[in-house]
């Protein structure tokens, strides 16, 4: 198959750049993959919180978004980044407001902004506490609005297809390694097809499901990530996972279900098992505070108590504004049985966002050429070592904004279309499938998944120590050679690449923890307490 620009996801950042690539370009076709049997299973149909974004200016300002995200990314955001994004920002939030995005309002008509740990000013765009799926709705609704889009489900992204493939050593050091396309399995027929096309985005979200507890949806699993790896690719700053500070305590249930930050925002409190509000011992911007800091004092709690979570009081919230803010929540709590105006909500961190991600440029751009990379899966330089909260909305938007620029930009210049002949002279390779069979235990491949998801729980989570990376990277070794083992002689299926991926991606986590001789941001070693007076990226 051959089509001009290639998406992989239809989170925010896919849908994004291929509803402004199809507006633009409307002789070129724009094909849209998702591993899922629908277009709608993102992370992004899970967000709660919302967008954060600069909006009423007679109070708030750029400079102020700009200092917040700074102090949340302690030291390694790239200001060029963050200034582009809360700049660039609010036009983007009113593109999908056009698209027929609803946030809500007050009863004075002006949207009623909500407020989130870190943020020094109300600004985060919401639509109740399920932001995600009416986002994800209106850019399905727009995508399906231009027929140039061709959007298909259940093809699994196996590899990004390069110069590797033609036979040629490609190494970290090679120069112009570039990217063709992708060969992926059509579940429906379950063959390897090869996808060629004169660009490809990555937009392949977060990569949560490598630990045993997250709010990530089952789609998350740091594909993007692990192929642009294993391509060569420059990958940045895997060691900063952000755990939420408060996903609902139900032990078994995957994903968890997120009680989102807004609800510190409106006046909840977090207590501990003797109910005591225990966050101003940890910071004085108490429940506030950026999510490190809650999550770190919330395990410190629940560590100090010998318990598996703590409370979040929601008493102080006027039942009314509860109800019109957070339905949702209400609902999910009401049939667990927690009255949330009388329950404590028991809530305990879970993985949640990966900051770092393919390393790509202000525009988009991966150390692979024809590859770019937004979204989740992406290193943009914004977040630093730590996101601030609802921000991954706002850079997805723009960052995708940016990579359509430069693909117009190439297609005005008629470079694609050069890269397009010179394709088209190359004798690109079909999938070759010789020597694989079906694996005979498929129930390997979902106990290898299981060991990795404990081992980068138990030794890579929130508190991290010499030790446990030793370990962790011993018991992945293990897992890897096993796996690579599995994946020479069988089928491939999405199970089986998945779990490769995760080990890739488990891999990276736990290097670059190794090292980041230091702790800032989200990682954390109590064998380097202190913050390195070196700032510096981990590049791998
Ligand atoms: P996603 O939306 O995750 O989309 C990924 C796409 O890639 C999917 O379509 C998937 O099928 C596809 N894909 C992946 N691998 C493959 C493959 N191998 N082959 C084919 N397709 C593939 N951020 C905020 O800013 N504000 C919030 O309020 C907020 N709340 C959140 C709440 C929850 C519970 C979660 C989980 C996240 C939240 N986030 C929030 C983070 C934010 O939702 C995500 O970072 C963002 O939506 C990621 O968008 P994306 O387009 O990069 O990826
Ligand atoms: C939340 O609603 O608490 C999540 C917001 C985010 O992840 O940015």
């Amino acid at each position: 198959m051959t089509t001009d620009l290639l998406v992989i996801g239809s989170g925010i950042a896919g849908l994004t750049f291929a509803i402004k690539a199809a507006k633009a370009l409307p002789d070129k076709e724009i094909l849209v993959l998702t591993k899922a049997p629908s277009p709608e299973e993102t992370n992004t149909n899970y967000a709660q919180g919302g967008v954060a974004g600069v909006w009423d200016f007679a109070k708030d300002s750029f400079d102020k978004h700009i200092e917040d995200t700074l102090i949340a990314g302690d030291g390694l955001c790239d200001p060029r980044a963050v200034e582009v994004v809360v700049k660039e920002g609010p036009d983007r939030i009113r593109e999908i407001i056009g698209y027929g995005t609803r946030f809500d309002k007050n009863d004075d008509g002006d949207y009623n902004l909500g407020r989130e740990g870190g943020h020094s000013e109300f600004r985060i765009l919401h639509h109740k506490d399920v932001t995600g799926k009416e986002i994800e709705r209106a850019l399905i609704a727009e995508a399906e609005r231009h027929n140039n889009i061709r959007m298909l489900d259940e093809y699994y992204v196996v590899e990004l297809l390069t110069q590797h493939h033609l036979g040629y050593l490609v190494t970290k050091s090679s120069k112009d390694i570039t990217c063709y396309g992708v060969y992926a399995l059509n579940r429906n027929t379950n063959s390897i097809e090869k996808i060629l096309a004169s660009a490809t985005l990555l937009a392949t979200g977060g990569c949560g499901q490598a630990y045993r507890t997250t709010t990530n949806p089952r789609v998350a699993t740091g594909d993007g990530v692990a192929m642009s790896y294993r391509a060569k690719g420059r990958i940045e700053n895997m060691e900063f996972i952000q755990f939420h500070p408060t996903a609902l305590f139900e032990p078994g249930v995957s994903p968890a279900f997120l009680i989102t930050e807004a609800v510190r925002g409106e006046g909840g409190v977090l207590r501990n098992h003797k109910g005591e509000a225990f966050m101003e011992k940890y910071d004085p911007r108490k429940d506030l505070a950026p999510r490190d800091i809650v999550a770190r004092a919330i395990d410190s709690e629940m560590k100090k108590h010998g318990t598996q979570h703590v409370y979040l009081d929601c008493s102080p919230i006027e039942r009314e504004k509860f109800m019109q803010h957070f339905p949702n929540i209400y609902e999910h709590c009401k049939n667990i049985g927690i009255d949330v105006f009388k329950d404590g909500i028991p809530v305990a961190p879970a993985a949640h966002y990966s900051c770092g991600g393919v390393k790509t440029d202000l525009h988009g751009r991966t150390s692979i050429q024809h590859l770019y990379a937004c979204g989740e899966c992406s290193s943009t330089g914004l977040h630093g070592a730590n996101r601030l909260a609802s921000n991954s909305l706002l850079e997805a938007m723009v960052f995708a904004h940016r990579a359509f620029e430069d693909v117009l930009a190439q297609y005005q210049e008629g470079s694609l279309q050069k890269f397009n002949q010179e394709m088209a002279s190359l004798t690109l390779p079909d999938w070759d499938a010789l020597g694989t069979s079906e694996p005979k235990e498929m129930i390997l491949i979902t106990q290898s998944v299981k060991e990795l998801e404990q081992i980068m729980s138990d030794y890579v989570g929130i508190v991290r120590t010499n030790v446990r990376l030793e370990r962790a990277m011993r018991r992945l070794d293990l897992l890897f050679e096993e796996t690579e083992a599995l994946y020479k002689q069988a089928q491939v299926s999405p199970q089986l690449c998945q779990l490769r991926n995760l080990i890739t991606v488990g891999y990276l986590i736990v290097k670059g923890a190794q090292f980041r001789q230091e702790s800032r941001g989200l990682h954390f070693n109590t064998d380097y307490p202190e913050k390195s007076d070196l700032l510096q990226s981990v590049i791998l």
